[in-house]
C-alpha cells in the first residue's frame, strides 16, 4: 500500500528558515507582488526570489505553476520553489500549486510558507495527490516522499480542513493502488482480503463466496468467472454513521483482468485490461475516505470480483444464462462481460438494502473512450436531480463527467431471438446500450446514475493530481456527493 507523506500544519515561524533542508516553497502574485513567507527568503538569499519572480519563466507560468532556484546562496535549502498564485485562489488552483511542488520537490521535504494565504489545505492536498507513485514492484531503494510542513497563520482553520482532504486523499490513493495493481497479486482473493482490512477503520465488510452467489442465483456475474482459477466474489462494505435511514448504495465493476473470455481480445494493450476492476476500485476508495472521515452518512459498497478467462469451462457465444432477477441473457460476445457482473451486483443492492439511490461505476466500454477520451466519464442517469447533484460534484472537483442520452430505441437494440435480453447491442451506439442493458436491472424509480470510467479510471498521460497511471477519478466527486447531499445540515 502506498503511504502519503506526512502533512503537518504549523505556525507561522520565519526565524529558523535558513537552516532548513529540503524544498521550500512561497509564493508570489501573477503581478509582482512577494507574500510575507517569499519576501523573507528573499532577504536570506540576496533577493533571488525577486529575480525568479522578474525572469521569463515566472511571466510565462501560469497561476499555480511554479519557478525553481536551485541551491540558494545563504540557504541549507536544496531549492526554492516560487508558485505563481494569488492570495485568494480557486481551489483549482490552490491545488495545482501543490501539484507543482510535488513535482519539483522530487522526494526532498518541502516546507510551504503559506502565511495568511487561504486554501492552504488544498495546496498541501495537491502535492500529496500529485506526489503519488506505485513502486511496490521496483527494486532497489525506493525513496518515500518527505514530509510536507505548512507554516499558516490560522492552524486551526488549516488542520481542520487539511485532515478531511488527507482522508480523500487516502481514499484516492487506496483506488489508485488497486487499479495499478498487475492481475496476478491482485486476483479476486487479494482484492477482497484488501477490503476485509478496512474492518479495522470501521467499515463492516462481508465477502460472499461463489456457493452463497448460486444459492441467489447470480448465474449472470458466474458465468463470467467459469474460465478462470480465482474464484468469483462479491464483497459488500457497509459505512452506519448516520441514523437510521436506508443507504445509498454504489455498485463497481470488479473484473481483475478482461482477456475477453472465448471471445478474445487481440494482444496489442491487453496488458491495460488490469485496470478493468477500477469500478470496484473507486467504490472502494470512497468507502475507505467515508471510514476515515467518519461521514454522517449510511452508505454501502458492493462490488463484484471476477476474472475473465478463456477455458473449456468458460461461457461460450450463445450461451444463454438466468440472471438473480430472473431475466435470462445470450451471451453473444464474452468480452461484453462487465454487464453480466453489473446486472447481478445492482439487483442485489436494491433487493437487500432497499437504498435511496444507486451509482454504479464501471470500466465498461471502449466505445466510451471514443466518444469522449480520456476527459470525461460518460454519465448515464434516470433521474434528472441525482445526475445534476453529481455533475455539479464532479464539476467542483475537477473531475470531468459527460451526461449521455438514453431511451426506448437503444433498449431495443438488445432484443433477443432466443432470450429476454442478448448482452450487446452492435456496434453503433455500444456505450448506450450497454446502459440500457444496466438499467435493465434497475427497479422502477429508483434513482440511478451508470458511470462508464473506461476513458478515465487509468491514462498514459499525467493529469492534474496524479501522474500516468490510476487516476481514482471519482473519489473525490463522489464523496462531495454523499457529503453535500447527506451531511449538510
Ligand atoms: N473492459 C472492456 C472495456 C474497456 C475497453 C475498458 C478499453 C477500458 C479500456 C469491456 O469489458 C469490453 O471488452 N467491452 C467491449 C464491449 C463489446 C464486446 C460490446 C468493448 O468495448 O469492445
Ligand atoms: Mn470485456
Ligand atoms: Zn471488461
Amino acid at each position: 500500500m502506498t503511504d502519503l507523506p506526512a502533512v503537518s500544519i504549523h505556525e507561522n515561524d520565519l526565524t529558523d528558515l535558513a537552516a532548513r533542508e529540503g524544498a521550500i516553497a512561497v509564493f508570489a502574485t501573477a503581478d509582482g507582488k512577494l507574500d510575507q513567507g517569499a519576501r523573507k527568503v528573499n532577504s536570506l538569499t540576496r533577493k533571488a526570489v525577486a529575480r525568479a519572480v522578474e525572469s521569463d519563466a515566472f511571466e510565462k507560468a501560469k497561476e499555480g505553476e511554479a519557478v525553481a532556484v536551485s541551491y540558494p546562496l545563504g540557504l541549507a535549502a536544496t531549492k526554492v520553489l516560487v508558485v505563481k498564485m494569488g492570495r485568494r485562489p480557486s481551489a483549482e488552483v490552490a491545488r495545482k500549486a501543490g501539484a507543482s511542488i510535488a513535482k519539483a520537490r522530487g522526494t526532498d521535504g518541502v516546507l510551504i510558507l503559506g502565511g495568511s494565504i487561504l486554501r492552504m489545505a488544498d495546496v498541501a492536498y495537491g502535492c500529496a495527490l500529485r506526489g503519488y507513485t506505485f513502486t511496490p514492484h521496483k527494486t532497489g531503494d525506493q525513496d518515500a516522499a518527505g514530509a510536507i510542513d505548512v507554516m499558516v497563520t490560522n492552524v486551526a482553520e488549516v488542520q481542520a480542513a487539511t485532515d478531511v482532504m488527507m482522508a480523500v486523499a487516502e481514499g484516492v490513493v487506496f483506488t489508485r493502488d488497486l487499479t495499478n495493481e498487475p492481475a496476478n497479486v491482485l486476483t479476486t482473493t487479494e482484492f477482497a482480503n484488501r477490503l476485509v482490512e478496512m474492518e479495522a477503520i470501521g467499515l463492516t465488510v462481508e465477502v460472499l463466496e461463489e456457493d452463497e452467489l448460486e444459492k441467489l442465483g447470480m448465474g449472470s456475474l458466474l458465468c463470467v468467472g467459469l474460465g478462470s482459477a480465482s474464484p468469483s466474489k462479491v464483497v459488500v462494505m457497509q459505512w452506519n454513521g448516520g441514523g437510521d435511514e436506508a443507504p445509498f448504495a454504489l455498485v463497481g465493476k470488479g473484473v481483475v483482468f478482461d482477456t475477453g473470455g472465448i471471445s478474445l481480445k487481440p494482444a496489442g494493450g491487453m496488458e491495460d485490461m488490469t485496470m478493468d476492476m477500477g469500478g470496484a476500485g473507486v467504490v472502494s476508495g470512497v468507502m475507505k475516505t467515508l471510514a476515515l472521515r467518519k461521514a454522517k452518512a449510511n452508505v454501502v459498497g458492493l462490488v463484484g470480483l471476477v476474472e475473465n478467462m478463456p477455458s473449456d469451462r468458460a461461457t461460450r457465444p450463445g450461451d444463454v444464462v438466468t440472471s438473480m432477477k430472473g431475466d435470462t441473457i445470450e451471451v453473444i460476445n464474452t468480452d461484453a462481460e462487465g454487464r453480466l457482473v453489473l446486472a447481478d451486483v445492482l439487483w442485489y443492492a436494491q433487493d437487500r438494502f432497499k437504498p435511496t439511490g444507486v451509482i454504479n461505476l464501471a470500466t465498461l466500454t471502449g466505445a466510451i473512450i471514443i466518444g469522449l477520451g480520456h476527459e470525461n466519464a460518460g454519465v448515464f442517469s434516470n433521474d434528472d436531480q441525482l445526475c445534476n447533484r453529481f455533475l455539479k460534484a464532479a464539476g467542483s472537483e475537477g473531475e470531468g463527467a459527460w451526461r449521455m442520452p438514453m431511451g426506448p430505441a437503444y433498449d431495443a437494440k438488445i432484443k433477443s431471438r432466443i432470450a429476454d435480453m442478448k448482452n450487446v447491442g452492435g456496434r453503433d451506439a455500444g456505450s448506450i446500450t450497454a446502459a440500457q442493458f444496466l438499467q435493465r436491472f434497475i427497479k422502477d424509480d429508483m434513482p440511478w446514475i451508470h458511470l462508464d470510467i473506461a476513458g478515465v479510471a487509468s491514462v498514459k498521460a499525467e493529469t492534474a493530481l496524479a501522474p500516468a497511471g490510476a487516476t481514482g477519478w471519482g473519489v473525490m466527486a463522489l464523496n462531495r456527493l454523499i457529503a453535500d447531499t447527506y451531511e449538510a445540515e
